[in-house]
């Protein structure tokens, strides 16, 4: 977690790109955050809480330069405090640090400097580099040479950037967090995420793991761990600026759950074929693969996991899913040609990238879906499988999750060992764009968010394709309202969590047709009788007329694609429900939208 910004070169005012990075990456971490100038003296200003509090500061008094880097912090070592907030110095003051990462390593190199005499002010491990660098100097290096004896000495994963009072070159590394450079025409710029300077290039170049990079206003120079220069290619984003606006909406978040028909109608460009209804994903073109999938993935991606390997068994193909925290090598088959499939929007998730490493080691074929082109899931697996969303800024995954389920259904499509031609699952896929934006158009979630606002907890139940749905519901519920809300198989709710249902615990039942919804309706009928509304979201109203208090009703797209348009529903409810409260709907508390630690 943690966003970083560079830049040197400009002639643009230098807190108008700093700030406009930070805001770029504020959805990376958001308990502090700060910048320094390299002037002729470092320029540093750093505070606790959103940048909207860095910002009242830098407008009064508005550092001047053309080199200076910032950071928006989520916080691991430390809590959020002006003090422990980024960039860190050295003894001198004249070293400035900014690091996204862990240092794993930093408490021994830490005790080691405290012998040689450096004091430390906050509780960071970042601190330690600052420290190291200006040891390195003490002992006769030059600026770069030190920078590089530092980072050489770190161990963990990182991306780091310094800059130096007096001096416009930037400094940067990276080892196992993100960092991409920026090519504008005479400026250069480095971040965490391009978002952060799009406004002002769309050039990139994609730093790897063990790079180091020189940014100066007479350009950029990447060179290897050992200094030997590599020649890198600049790529173009196609990504518009426009997009990472809000066009009106009050938050991020209810624009991308309304993007959502665009982003499934983009995922499917070019990949659907009216002729003969087959899927095809060029990316995918060498692979040939007829084994065992195992997915991996966290969080709302591993929602989607559970939702694709659902698939990929209907269709023959042996499929497991695994929380990437939990997966080792050791569970990779070792009989078989395994293909693990990373399901990351980020592609920078550390537990998610852990796996695909240890994936990678014990020999499989490895597959990232994941929305970041250029990301660390991207380069490090042996395929990718764009999920074409676009820039998802709202921290609560909404449109990504769609795209990587529509992906997914591609996916199963694409490993089954016969396409069966102009089924109905394609003509569904296709129509499901629309049919999301009728949801959209008419949804009565606001009201029914309204009737149970004050509720004790929330509960989600669904079967089947159902099932993940229910666990992102009740995610994405506990995520942006902070109100207690658990998903389960349908079938579970009479294994334990019945024992919390109550009058004032509202049951969410996803009830879409197919041989499930009878069973389900039976769990309904459970909790109808201890007192519980009962919200269902379903296709065919008049089944659940009798037991449902209220009803969210969605178009009717068969039992696999029905779930998808269920979950829209749900995003809504919880949507409203955060907004009723007054939450922090773009930035939860506590959370980050890119979780690059373990
Ligand atoms: C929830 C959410 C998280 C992410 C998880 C994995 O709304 O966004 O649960 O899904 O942190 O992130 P990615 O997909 O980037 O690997």
């Amino acid at each position: 977690m943690c966003g970083i910004i560079g830049v040197t070169g400009t002639d643009e005012p230098i807190m108008d790109v700093l700030m406009t990075g930070l805001s770029g990456l504020e959805y990376r971490g958001y308990d502090s955050a700060g910048i320094a100038v390299a002037n002729g003296a470092l320029d540093i200003h750093k505070r606790e809480g959103k940048l909207s509090e860095l910002e009242g500061v830098v407008s009064e008094r508005s550092p001047e330069g053309v080199a200076g880097i910032g950071h928006t912090r989520w916080s691991t070592h430390g809590p959020p405090s002006d003090t422990n907030a980024h960039p860190h110095t050295d003894s001198t003051g004249t070293i400035a640090v900014v690091h996204n990462g862990i240092i794993e390593n930093y408490q021994s190199l830490r005790a080691t400097l405290e012998a040689n005499g450096h004091t430390f002010e906050s509780e960071t491990d970042t601190e330690v580099i600052p420290h190291l660098i200006e040891s390195a100097i003490d002992d006769g290096a030059d600026r770069e040479t030190a920078f590089r004896q530092a980072i050489h000495r770190l161990e963990g994963s990182y991306a780091v950037a310094a800059v130096f009072s007096g001096h416009e070159t930037i400094y940067a590394a990276r080892n196992e967090s993100p960092l991409v450079l920026g090519i504008g025409a005479d400026s250069y710029y480095l971040a965490s995420d391009v978002p952060a300077f799009i406004e002002f290039t769309d050039r990139v170049v994609y730093l790897e793991d063990g790079q180091f990079a020189r940014l100066s206003p007479a350009g950029v120079v990447v060179t290897d761990d050992q200094g030997s220069i590599v020649e890198t290619a600049v790529e173009r984003i196609e990504w518009d600026p426009e997009d990472a606006g809000k066009s009106g909406y009050d938050h991020y978040m209810l624009k991308e759950i309304h993007e959502q028909p665009t982003a499934i109608r983009k995922c499917l460009r070019e990949r659907v074929s009216e002729m003969d209804g087959s899927i095809t994903a060029s990316e995918l073109a060498n692979l040939e693969h007829t084994g065992p999938v195992q997915f991996v993935a966290c969080g709302t991606s591993y929602h989607a996991a559970l939702y694709g390997a659902r698939l990929l068994r209907e269709r023959g193909t042996y499929a497991q899913c695994f929380l990437a925290s939990e997966y080792t090598e050791t569970m990779v088959p070792i009989n078989e040609e395994a293909l693990v499939v990373g399901v990351t929007q980020s592609g920078e998730t550390a537990d998610t990238m852990s796996a695909l490493r240890a994936a990678n080691r014990a020999g499989a074929t490895t597959l990232a879906l994941t929305n970041v082109v250029g990301s660390s899931a991207a380069r490090e697996c042996d395929h990718v499988l764009y999920i074409r969303a676009g820039p998802e800024i709202g921290v609560a995954a909404t449109k990504t999750f769609v795209s990587q389920q529509i992906a997914l259904a591609m996916l199963s499509r694409i490993l089954a060992t016969s396409q069966s031609p102009n089924s109905t699952f394609l003509r569904r896929l296709r129509e499901l764009s629309d049919q999301v934006q009728s949801i959209l158009d008419e949804s009565n979630a606001r009201a029914v968010a309204e009737a149970y606002v004050d509720a004790d907890a929330y509960f989600f139940i669904g079967r089947g394709y159902n099932a993940p749905v229910a666990l992102e519901g009740a995610l994405k519920m506990k995520e942006i309202s902070y109100k207690h809300a658990e998903g389960f198989a349908a079938g579970e709710l009479k294994h334990g969590p019945l024992a919390l249902v109550t009058e004032n615990t509202p049951v969410f039942a996803l009830i879409t047709g197919d041989e499930n919804a009878v069973k389900t309706i039976g769990n309904v009928k459970e909790v109808e009788a201890r007192s519980a509304p009962v919200v269902a979201i379903t296709d065919s109203p008049s089944d659940v007329d009798a037991y449902a208090s209220h009803v969210l009703e969605v178009p009717s797209a068969g039992p696999r694609l029905s779930p998808i348009l269920a979950n829209v529903q749900l995003q809504l409810v919880s949507y409203w429900v955060a907004n009723q409260l007054g939450r922090s709907i773009d930035k939860p508390r506590n959370l980050a939208k890119s979780v690059t630690v373990q």
